[in-house]
């Protein structure tokens, strides 16, 4: 069977996803020219700082900017009705006639744009529902019609579900379109984990130790030796699990503002979780899936650790079962298994 294009797998969704279907297709357009976008400019230009801040705080640069330029132009081309951005405040009602509304972080990665380093585009395509704008995106990311990323990498690359499977297209410059190139299927266990190591003293005890325990190798509790991955473009780590397993944390920490640590539910942490949990694996926030979590405001962040099912259910021990942490670390023996 000759590998099918996007195109094809888009055309072959139910008639009741054709808006979700013909929204993908811009968005594809659009990430195609964000490519070439990132290729022809130099990285200094693309990095430098646009002058403004997003609703998080985070300095833009001119890239968060052009790259949200881009897929709010698609999003008005596919006719959807609401969008949401990490690089806009509040959420915009573009009066399409698709009762359909995407949440996107336009340029993912961001801290790595200069440095030639695969960054990418994350987005959630959400029913649209009445009343404000912003309701449309304060549901359960189990409600998502269709989740993906695109990664600006050695390849141009796009991760998709629409909740039957995940399946990964890689762009082919000869014919001009996406091909599918892989289904990906997360292995259970992993002896592969993606942590930012340099917050060690501000996580709290649980994450601490799990990570303790991965470095002590064959000689510790885990019986095996570990390898660590942190590229800070989390597509690009996302990626890497999809397709070799392993496991990812941002957790919350002890820094301010770092409470639920730094990656956004609505458009970070959702489409990622509906992508690994399609390709067999788990996304929660420590303890709880991702995708039931309710959401409460645009911007809200969340701790989050996913990949390998296996893995992902132990992390939640660490957190759920304090003898875990007691018994095995008189360290923590006279101390709460959080900080008080
Ligand atoms: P963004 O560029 O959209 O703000 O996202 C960056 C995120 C995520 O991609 C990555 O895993 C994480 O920030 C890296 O955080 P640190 O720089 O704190 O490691
Ligand atoms: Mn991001
Ligand atoms: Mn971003």
């Amino acid at each position: 069977m000759s590998a099918s294009t996007l195109d094809a797998y888009l055309n072959s969704q139910s008639p009741d996803r054709a808006a979700v279907s013909e929204t993908v297709r811009f968005l594809a357009t659009a990430a195609m020219a964000t490519r070439s976008l990132i290729a022809q400019s130099s990285a200094s230009a693309l990095g430098a700082a646009a002058g403004g801040r997003n609703a998080d705080g985070d300095f833009q640069r001119h890239l968060d900017v052009s790259a949200d330029e881009a897929f709010l132009a698609a999003a008005r081309q596919a006719g959807v009705r609401y969008y949401c951005s990490e690089e806009i405040d509040s959420a915009v009602d573009l009066n399409g006639p698709q009762q359909l509304a995407l949440a996107i972080d336009p340029l993912d990665g961001s801290s790595n744009i200069d440095t030639n380093v695969s960054i990418g585009t994350i987005f959630s395509i959400l029913p649209a529902r009445a009343g404000e704008p912003a309701e449309s995106f304060l549901q359960p990311g189990r409600n998502q019609l269709a989740a993906g990323f695109f990664i600006y990498g050695p390849q141009l690359a796009l991760a998709l579900t629409f909740g039957a499977g995940t399946r990964i297209f890689v762009h082919s410059p000869r014919l001009g379109t996406f091909v599918e190139a892989v289904r990906p299927s997360i292995a259970e266990k992993t002896d592969e984990f993606a942590i930012n190591a340099s917050n060690y003293r501000h996580w709290d005890d649980a994450v601490r130790l799990y990570v303790d325990d991965c470095l002590k190798g064959s000689a510790g509790p885990r019986e095996k030796d570990f390898n660590m991955r942190w590229i800070a473009s989390m597509v690009a780590d996302a990626y890497r699990i999809l397709i070799r397993g392993g496991v990812f944390l941002y957790p919350g920490d002890s820094r301010r503002g770092y409470a639920n640590g730094r990656l956004r539910l609505i458009y970070e942490a959702n489409p990622i979780a509906m992508l690994i949990e399609q390709a067999g694996g788990a996304a929660t926030d420590g303890i709880s899936a991702i995708l039931d979590l309710a959401p409460s405001s645009l911007h809200q962040r969340t701790p989050l650790v996913f990949g390998a099912a296996r893995e992902v259910a132990r992390i939640g021990r660490y957190h759920t079962e304090p003898s875990v942490i007691a018994e095995r670390s008189p360290l923590f023996g006279n101390r709460g298994l959080f900080r008080a």
